[in-house]
């Protein structure tokens, strides 16, 4: 996620701009900048790469400023270089962003039509031509309300002006931004870490709220100018745990950042009136897809994990066949893929040895290839043909989580596109399908509000020697995914199974030391879930189903269980990974491991 400072009083702008730009590393950034003013007018300074670089730049200066704005860039829109860093500029105009413009290229367009030059690829020099055009006859916070009634998506901003340099505009709508109260200073940012160290009063706005900030103290109005009395909170955090924005480890927040996580990576890339998905956004063509005969799909771990859900959503609504293969295995192997395939490589960092390799050879058949990715210009991004950026944000802890929904969430759409392309999935199928997607962050939503419950099981079954995960159908691969996320936070052996196979061994290892968690959702295949259930009871076995809140009879059969809300079959393993991710993290927690640096492991894997 890109981190946002904005400072106003009587100390050193710039330094304390660094400074708080440092605090916001562990978000993960490509390129950064700062803009301040000084007595030769409002100066800008970006570069690509480390926050150290930016310093070494502007410290060689000696420069001193009262006032200014800077930022972290999380490329999403456009790659990493030091032209799509912020702040942008236009003419007297400076601002930083974060977020996602839905409605950028349009915008783009109408700005193009007026004669304004755009020098880079992302939708924040929009925004920012486009406060610009309002600024010709408005003072800055009116051209900033101006520009925002034209613009659709997820903003927070701060904005400077030359022509009034004792003055920040900051504004949030789906994305959040907070106000700093110091004695005779003022700060905006992107997250409390960035000024916790000056100050402990905390602004926390909403969404569609305007703070303007000028050496005399804050303003706050909603964006129709109306007053607003806003409390402040006395942040008690530690600067450590305000980098986890509260929670103990960052794999429990990037859990609790699921709902946004989903919600930015599904935004502007379908149109759930006409049921259409952007295959743009996918950058594959119609003509392309026509022409695909079978989709191999490529991943490692966890990306493996949603590669298998894949398979089911592909096969059933676009009748395409699908291969799915761990990366490591299919590099080594003699594949027969070529032209009339399609290599989808799933892959979170982008940056994966195994996953590369095999992104290569099946380049070499022939294959096309699209990558879904989380890191804007990896090398995967970069190799690939076409390109699907999830939006999860940076994911700090080594354990896949939102990276790993944002990955189904948009095969998904991809399956649908596919189902669409070969007039398999009809429009108010699709329609359909897209309607319960937007349901989706709502339902994680509420699968969240679980932890007690969950962390209360942990406490029961933390001393386990083992577990077993069983699943059928397209929830096997969650059994596999919750089976992974205990093994590698907890260290306790776990395996997930096809639901089915018990007879054919696991049922040897049922008894009543060893926890069995059974995923039970009511679909096609829930009464045979239900009759594994039994047999699992009747060897002693301790089974801790998840199932839907519609059949919440499972819990009479289980030891215990835990319910997660209806949804279409698809989605369904979205929220029944929930519950297993939270598992895995409070039980890690509860045998004292480092749940956000596992031993052994790191975050990609770029070697074999
Ligand atoms: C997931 O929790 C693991 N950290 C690991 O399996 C991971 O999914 C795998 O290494 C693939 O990484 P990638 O998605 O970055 O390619």
């Amino acid at each position: 996620m890109c981190g946002i400072i904005g400072y106003i009083g009587s100390r050193n702008a710039v330094s304390i701009m660094l400074e708080g730009l440092k605090r916001l590393e562990y978000r993960g950034y490509d390129s950064a900048g700062i803009a301040f003013h000084t007595d030769k007018g409002l100066e800008v300074v970006r570069c690509k790469g480390k926050i150290r670089e930016l310093a070494a730049i502007v410290e060689s200066r000696n420069l001193f400023s009262r006032a200014g704005i800077g930022h972290t860039r999380w490329a999403t829109h456009g790659k990493p270089s030091e032209e799509n860093a912020h702040p942008h500029r236009s003419d007297h105009i400076v601002i930083v962003h974060n977020g996602i413009i839905e409605n950028y290229l349009s915008l783009r367009k109408k700005l193009l039509d007026k004669g304004y030059v755009f020098t880079s690829d992302t939708d924040t020099e929009v925004l920012c031509h486009l406060i610009r055009d309002y600024a010709e006859d408005l003072p800055l916070e009116d051209a900033v309300r101006a520009a925002l009634r034209e613009v659709k998506g997820a903003y927070a901003i701060a904005v400077v002006s030359e022509k009034e340099p004792n003055k920040i505009v900051g504004v949030r709508k789906d994305s959040p931004l907070v106000v700093g109260l110091g004695e005779g200073e003022f700060f905006v940012a992107s997250d409390v870490p960035a000024f916790l160290s000056h100050t402990r009063n905390v602004m926390f706005l909403d969404d569609e709220e305007m703070v303007v900030i000028t050496p005399e103290g804050v303003l706050v109005t909603t964006l129709d100018g109306t007053l607003v009395q806003k409390e402040v909170t006395a942040i008690t955090w530690s600067p450590a745990m305000a980098e986890k924005g509260g929670y103990r480890h960052f794999m429990l927040k990037e859990i609790f950042e699921q709902p946004r996580a989903v919600s930015d990576t599904m935004r502007s890339r379908f149109s759930p009136e006409t049921g259409e998905v952007n295959l743009e956004e996918f950058g594959l063509s119609q003509e392309l897809l026509a022409g695909i005969k079978k989709v191999y799909i490529v991943a490692c771990g966890t990306s493996w994990h949603a590669g298998l859900i894949a398979k089911y959503m592909i096969e059933e609504l676009a009748r395409l066949p699908v291969e799915v293969d761990i990366a490591s295995e299919f590099r080594y192997r003699d594949p027969l893929i070529g032209s009339d395939n399609l290599m989808i490589v799933i892959t979170q960092s982008g940056e994966t040895a195994d996953t590369l390799a095999a992104q290569r050879e099946a380049k070499i058949r022939g294959a096309r290839t699209l990558t879904i990715c989380n890191v804007v210009g990896s090398t995967s991004a970069r190799e690939a043909d076409a390109v699907f950026y999830t939006h999860s944000g940076p994911e700090i802890g080594v354990a896949s989580t939102k990276a790993f929904l944002t990955q189904v969430m948009s095969l998904y759409l991809l399956a649908i596109a596919l189902g669409q392309t070969r007039d398999v999935v009809s429009r108010d199928r699709s329609k359909e399908l897209l309607q319960e997607l937007l349901l989706l962050p709502g339902k994680i939503e509420r699968t969240l509000t679980a932890e007690e419950q969950i962390r209360a099981i942990a406490r029961d079954y933390f001393k386990a020697r083992g577990f077993i995960y069983l699943g059928r159908g397209i929830n096997f691969p969650i059994a596999l995914e919750g089976a992974l996320k205990l093994k590698e936070i907890s260290y306790i052996h776990a395996e997930g199974y096809p639901a089915g196979e018990m007879k054919h061994g696991p049922i040897a290892l049922i008894d009543e030391e060893l926890p069995v968690v059974v995923l039970a959702p009511r679909d096609k295949l829930h009464e045979k879930i239900v009759s594994n259930i039994q047999e699992v009871n009747s060897r002693g076995g301790k089974v801790i189903a998840i199932a839907n809140e519609s059949n919440g009879e499972v819990c009479d059969i289980s030891r215990t269980c835990i319910l997660v809300p209806d949804t279409n079959p698809y989605l369904q393993p979205m929220l029944l990974v929930i519950p297993l991710q939270i598992l895995a993290y409070h039980i890690g927690v509860l045998r004292g491991c480092d749940v956000d640096q596992p031993r052994n492991l790191a975050k990609s894997v770029t070697v074999e």
